[in-house]
């Protein structure tokens, strides 16, 4: 391993910043979608916006020494002909300068899902101009913080947004077409391509990459059937994004069958191919939060479910892919779970992170990884035991992935302090630090917090 582990956490501009309408920010897509549904927003989030230079203080004194957050493309890029909102930009440099002043990393993502709403109103991620508006966003922010950010990442969880947005129709812009998700997981890795390009022709400083949601895969058995299940899974889950990003092609295998199933696959030109062929990444960014089994697909049409409801959700969870695979996660009633039925399988970052490094010679971070509970904050200090179990584990098998030669070079607890989680709101509490949304976003460290730090400054001495 080249330099030093980095040992920090993460969140996203969305979910932590609020101020969604100060200096000069447009509407995000979410901002839009929210506000017009009615939904829990993150208009003030853990404002984060006011109380970055407080918050960046305390993961220093919390030991870490990297901090992965992501720009808001609203607040940087003003409308359609990519006017500059220098505000914006300030924002971020002060970020940047306070990470550097208390010896923290700064690791950066470009697209963490706040999509400018005036861009989903021309399409969105089924418009190739987003691309190109991705390219110079990119390059915008490229230029403005060369040589203040050595790691750089395009997207992040492509698979998430994609499929939630186009598929399940569960994020914005709430759609279920198939079709769609194929166009719009095109753009994104051709939007990746093009960025990526950008920062090599520039010849800004630092390594760019990209941030997959990863799940290990598992079949329930050996058998033909479930070898198949696997593969399609895995395709589905992980290899269009991490193949196409690290080697530069999508899977073969994966594009026969969209080919065979009749998906028009005409978007993609083969000028855009071989810019992508062209233009990988220098390292790849893995969230693992859990595990997918699978077996083989049985009947029925294709039902992706979520919950969203945590401990309120009632049902089953079971997910069909028609003629790809089907979920089993229901049947793997021995293994422990969260309220939201997230399973707990650490086994699968170290599996994770060997199959990635089998098949990616650059180096990997796990650029996430953590778990959501609820938490009542207003009586003292959360004692979250579970959490220092979950990210020990997890962390007991990063370091045997290294130990097995996996060239792993960070690792990040999301989140730092609790943040707004999406369609699971506020009361999915993921943070080292709680945050008392009722009282004035008040900041209280959990015992997590506490723990996360003497690890790191004892190098995990008692895992290793
Ligand atoms: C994945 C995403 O990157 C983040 O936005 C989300 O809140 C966490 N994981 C937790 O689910």
């Amino acid at each position: 391993m080249n330099g030093k582990m980095l040992w920090g956490s993460a969140t996203a501009s969305y979910q932590c910043e609020g101020a969604w309408n100060e200096d000069g920010k447009v509407e995000s897509m979410w901002d839009h979608y929210l506000h017009q549904e009615n939904l829990e927003n993150g208009d003030v989030a853990s404002d984060h916006y006011h109380r970055f230079r407080e918050d960046i203080r305390q993961m220093a004194e919390g030991g870490q020494n990297a901090y992965r957050f992501s720009l808001s493309w609203p607040r940087i890029i003003k409308n359609e002909s990519g006017e500059i909102n220098e505000k914006g930009l300030d924002f971020y440099r002060q970020m940047i300068d306070a990470c550097h002043e208390n010896g923290i990393e700064p690791f950066v993502t470009c697209y963490h899902w706040d999509l400018p709403q005036y861009l989903e109103e021309k399409g969105g991620w089924l418009n190739k101009a987003t691309a190109a508006a991705f390219q110079h966003y990119c390059e915008v922010v490229f230029k403005a913080f060369n040589g203040l950010v050595d790691h750089w990442t395009t997207f992040n969880e492509p698979k998430w947004f994609v499929f939630s947005g186009y598929m399940s129709g569960n994020y914005p812009p709430c759609h279920k077409n198939p079709q769609e998700v194929v166009n719009a997981a095109y753009n994104v890795m051709y939007a990746n391509a093009l960025a990526v390009k950008s920062f090599k022709e520039l010849g800004i400083l630092g390594s760019i990459g990209i941030v997959t949601s990863y799940q290990t895969i598992y079949g329930i058995d050996d058998s033909e059937a479930c070898q198949l299940a696997f593969r399609n899974a895995d395709n589905y889950c992980n290899n269009w994004i991490i193949d196409t990003a690290c080697s530069g092609t999508f899977p073969s295998d994966m594009v026969a069958k969209l080919v065979a199933e009749g998906f028009d696959l005409s978007i993609a030109q083969p000028e855009e191919l071989q810019l992508i062929k062209n233009n990988t990444v220098q390292f790849l960014g893995m969230n693992y939060y859990s595990p997918q089994f699978v077996k083989p697909y049985t009947g029925g049409e294709t039902d992706v479910k979520v919950n969203n409801l945590g401990k309120n959700y009632k049902g089953n969870m079971r997910t069909v892919v028609k003629n790809w695979f089907e979920v089993a996660n229901d049947d793997m009633t021995e293994l422990p779970r969260n309220d939201w039925g997230m399973i707990v399988y650490p086994q699968g970052l170290r599996e994770g992170l060997r199959r990635n490094s089998a098949k990616f010679s650059g180096p990997i971070y796990v650029t996430e990884n953590g778990f959501g509970n609820y938490e009542d904050v207003h009586n003292g200090p959360v004692h979250d035991q579970y959490r220092i179990e979950y990210i020990r584990e997890h962390v007991r098998y990063l370091l045997k992935a290294q130990s097995d030669g996996v060239d792993v070079r960070g690792y990040f607890v999301w989140s730092p302090f609790d943040l707004y989680s999406w369609k699971n709101g506020c009361e999915k509490r993921y943070g080292l630090v709680a945050v008392d949304f009722d009282h004035g976003c008040k900041r209280i460290p959990k015992d997590s917090y506490y723990w996360y730090r003497d690890e790191i400054a004892s190098n995990w001495l008692d895992v290793r």
